[in-house]
């Protein structure tokens, strides 16, 4: 782009923005490596969004009543909704849908471990929309004042039907809680299996992330890893006492002191090893991601050929 304003000024002029926490737009001029730290962690988010249809979505076909595949297909629906608005954020960054996708798919851009792990019942389906959703929450909410602009506004839409997510799961398992004792076992052994996967959805520890001050003095990030990992686990232990379930962590208790839940360190060598692409699922999550981009080409070319011929017979 020719401009006859100097960089100096134009960095200063988004040091300003970024400093009053007004959005940066689309058109606006933006440090290079703010721009691709954005495509980073859209495209991230993007990606997590439509593979994390796959774990749930494996369950809409043995759905224990029609009111529950009814509301099951409402919520795998409304992830690929979001994935497509955050794809369009992504866009306005100077990429594409397609690009990003083969990204993903040759493995060089990630998507949330958590959706690397199974779900091995229909239980596993409320303990992600409480748990996972949850998390996904806690996350997301700061994002609706990151700065730029239109990632902050697909996320205000995105948060509000994420709430319905977490309430599904946690209607879901209250329901189960008050049904039979093997129920009731069921729901305790799947909280057991997601409550660590959903401590490391935030992320590494402070000291070992090293784009989170970078994220921060950009306006991108407003909270830290660990300040939300801890928000987190005080908006949860209520909620698991409400239900009657427990963690499965003996070092969660209530510290007066810091007005926190204390609680145990994650795994973060399980979490690595996840993210290299060695947790249970991470394979069959990219192969049928890959499948099924494969397998659709025919449609994006039919698309295309056809709003081709609409644009011709327009102007013919
Ligand atoms: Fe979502
Ligand atoms: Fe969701």
């Amino acid at each position: 782009m020719s401009s006859a304003v100097a960089e100096p000024q134009l960095e200063a002029e988004f040091e300003a923005i970024v400093g009053h926490k007004d959005r940066i737009e689309p058109r606006d001029w933006m440090p290079e490596a703010y721009r691709k730290t954005l495509i980073r962690q859209v495209a991230q988010h993007a990606h997590s969004e439509i593979i994390g249809m796959q774990p749930e979505g494996n369950w809409i076909g043995r759905a224990p009543s029609l009111r529950r595949k009814a509301i099951l297909l409402a919520k795998v629906q409304d992830e690929a909704g979001h994935g497509l608005y955050l794809y369009s954020a992504a866009e306005t960054l100077g990429t594409s849908r397609n690009e990003l996708t083969e990204l993903l798919i040759a493995g060089k851009q990630k998507y949330s471990s958590i959706f690397n792990y199974p779900t091995l019942s229909y239980t596993d389906v409320g303990t992600i929309g409480w748990l996972v959703d949850g998390a996904a929450i806690c996350n997301q909410v700061p994002l609706c004042r990151t700065s730029f602009g239109p990632y902050g506004r697909a996320m205000i839409r995105i948060c509000k039907e994420e709430s319905f997510h977490q309430r599904q799961g946690f209607e879901l398992l209250m329901t189960m809680m008050r049904g039979t004792q093997e129920q009731r076992d069921m729901v305790q052994e799947s909280v057991n299996r997601f409550w660590w996967p959903a401590l490391m959805m935030f992320g590494p520890p402070d000291d070992a992330s090293p784009n989170t001050e970078q994220s921060m003095a950009w306006g991108i990030k407003t909270h830290t890893n660990d300040e939300l990992r801890q928000k987190f686990v005080d908006m949860s232990v209520p909620q698991a006492e409400a239900l009657g379930v427990t963690f499965p962590d003996p070092e969660l208790k209530w510290n007066a002191e810091r007005g926190h839940y204390d609680f145990g360190t994650p795994d973060w060598d399980e979490f690595w090893d996840v993210v290299k692409g060695n947790g249970p699922c991470n394979a069959q999550r990219l192969a049928h991601r890959k499948r099924a981009w494969d397998e659709g080409a025919w449609v994006r070319e039919a698309a295309l050929a056809f709003a081709a011929k609409e644009s011709k017979e327009n102007h013919a």
